[in-house]
C-alpha cells in the first residue's frame, strides 16, 4: 500500500511517499480502507523526533493520527464494526500511521462516522475531539455556569472545545487574532480577546477552568485569570509527575518531568489552583458520544483546507505555520 513514511527523525524532514506491507489483522482488530486522514501539530512533532522517548517509534513508519474510512475486513474477535461500515478514529499510541491507504484499529478505538458528514470532516474530528472531551468533561469537569478561557480558540483544539464547553453550559472566553474573531463567535464564544490588542490576564478573572495549548509565558499569565480552586489545564507542556506515572515511563524521565513542571506546579499551588498536563488518548467510547453531539447538530467540524494525498507534505508545512483555522485534511478517495 502507498504511505508516507517517516525514514529517520529529523526536524521539518520532508516525509517519503513509498511503498509499506498492508498492516496485518490482530484478533480484535479492524482493516480500515482511509478515505481521509486529519493531520495534527503531533505528526509534526513525531517526525521532528520530539517525542521519541514518550512515543519511541522506530523508522521506518508511517505518520498520522486521524482516519476515516471503510472497514474492509474484522478480526475473529470484533464484536460491533463488520465490513462496509464507515468509521473513524484516533488509532491508540503505538499503532498510528493514517496517511496511508489501510490501517489495522483495535475496535475499541474505532466508532462510527456521523451520518451528516463528508469523509474528509470526519477525519478532522477524532484528535481534537478527545482532547477538548478528556480537558472539559473528564479531567475538569465543566459545568453549567462556570466559566472557561480556551486558549487559541480558532485551532483545531480550540474550535471544538468552544463548542463542546457551550454544549456543557459554560461561559467562554477565547483567545484569537483580529481575523479570526468572527470565526470563534460563530462557535460560540461570548468572550473574545483579540490577542494582538489586549492582554487577556487584565481582562479576565474568576474563571474556573483554562485550557491552554500555548506557550510557556502564556501558561503562567492564565494562573491570573483562575479563582482559588480553579484549575490550569495544558495540552502543549509541561508534562508534569502524573502523566509521566501513567505513561509508565521510568524514574530517570519521571524526575525529568518533575523538574520541567516543578516552577508552574508551585506557582499554581502559591494561588490556591491547580495544575495539570494532559496527553490525550485514543476512546470510542468517547467518540462515540461525540458522533451523537454531532449528529444532533451541537458541534460542527471547522475544516481549513482539504489537500489531495499527494500534497501530505504540503499539509503538514502549512499547519506548521500556526495560521491554520480548523483542522487541516488530506484526502485519499
Ligand atoms: N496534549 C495533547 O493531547 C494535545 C492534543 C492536541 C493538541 N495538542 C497541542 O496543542 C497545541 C494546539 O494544537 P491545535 O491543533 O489546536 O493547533 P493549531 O490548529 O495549529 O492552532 C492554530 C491556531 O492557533 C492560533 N494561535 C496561534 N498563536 C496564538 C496566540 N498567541 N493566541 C491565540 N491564538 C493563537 C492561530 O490563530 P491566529 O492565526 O489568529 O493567531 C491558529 O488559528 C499544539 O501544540 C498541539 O501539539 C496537544
Amino acid at each position: 500500500m502507498r504511505a508516507f513514511i517517516v525514514d529517520r527523525y529529523k526536524k521539518k524532514s520532508a516525509l517519503r511517499l513509498g511503498e509499506m506491507p498492508e498492516p496485518a489483522l490482530r484478533d480484535d482488530d479492524v482493516l480500515v480502507e482511509i478515505h481521509a486522514a486529519g493531520l495534527n501539530l503531533l505528526d509534526s512533532k513525531v517526525r521532528d523526533g520530539e517525542f521519541k522517548l514518550i512515543l519511541p517509534y522506530r523508522p521506518p513508519f508511517v505518520l498520522g493520527h486521524d482516519l476515516a474510512g471503510i472497514v474492509v475486513r474484522i478480526g475473529a474477535k470484533v464484536r460491533h464494526f463488520k465490513p462496509g461500515d464507515e468509521v473513524y478514529a484516533r488509532p491508540r499510541d503505538g499503532r498510528v500511521g493514517t496517511f496511508a491507504e489501510f490501517i489495522a484499529v483495535n475496535e475499541a478505538d474505532l466508532a462510527l462516522k456521523p451520518e451528516n458528514l463528508t469523509m474528509e470532516e470526519a477525519a478532522s474530528i477524532p484528535l481534537v475531539g478527545l482532547t477538548a472531551w478528556q480537558v472539559l468533561v473528564e479531567r475538569a469537569g465543566l459545568r453549567k455556569g462556570q466559566k472557561v478561557l480556551i486558549h487559541a480558540g480558532s485551532g483545531g483544539v480550540g474550535t471544538f472545545a468552544i463548542q463542546l464547553a457551550k454544549h456543557l453550559g459554560a461561559t467562554v472566553a477565547t483567545t484569537t487574532s483580529t481575523a479570526n474573531a468572527e470565526l470563534v463567535r460563530s462557535l460560540g464564544a461570548d468572550v473574545v480577546i483579540d490577542y494582538k490588542n489586549e492582554d487577556f490576564e487584565k481582562v479576565l478573572s474568576d474563571y474556573d477552568v483554562v485550557l491552554n495549548s500555548l506557550d510557556g509565558a502564556t501558561l503562567q499569565k492564565s494562573l491570573k485569570v483562575l479563582k482559588p480552586g480553579g484549575k490550569l489545564i495544558s495540552i502543549s507542556g509541561p508534562p508534569d509527575p502524573a502523566f509521566a506515572r501513567e505513561q509508565g515511563l521510568n524514574w530517570f524521565l519521571q524526575q525529568l518531568l518533575r523538574l520541567l513542571s516543578f516552577g508552574i506546579r508551585r506557582k499554581a499551588k502559591g494561588r490556591g489552583v491547580s495544575y495539570s498536563f494532559l496527553f490525550m488518548r485514543a476512546n470510542g467510547e468517547q467518540l462515540r458520544q461525540i458522533t451523537a453531539l454531532i449528529e444532533a447538530g451541537i458541534i460542527r467540524p471547522v475544516v481549513d483546507r482539504i489537500f489531495p494525498f499527494e500534497a501530505t507534505n504540503e499539509a503538514l508545512a502549512y499547519i506548521e505555520t500556526g495560521r491554520s483555522k480548523g483542522k487541516v485534511v488530506v484526502k485519499l478517495r
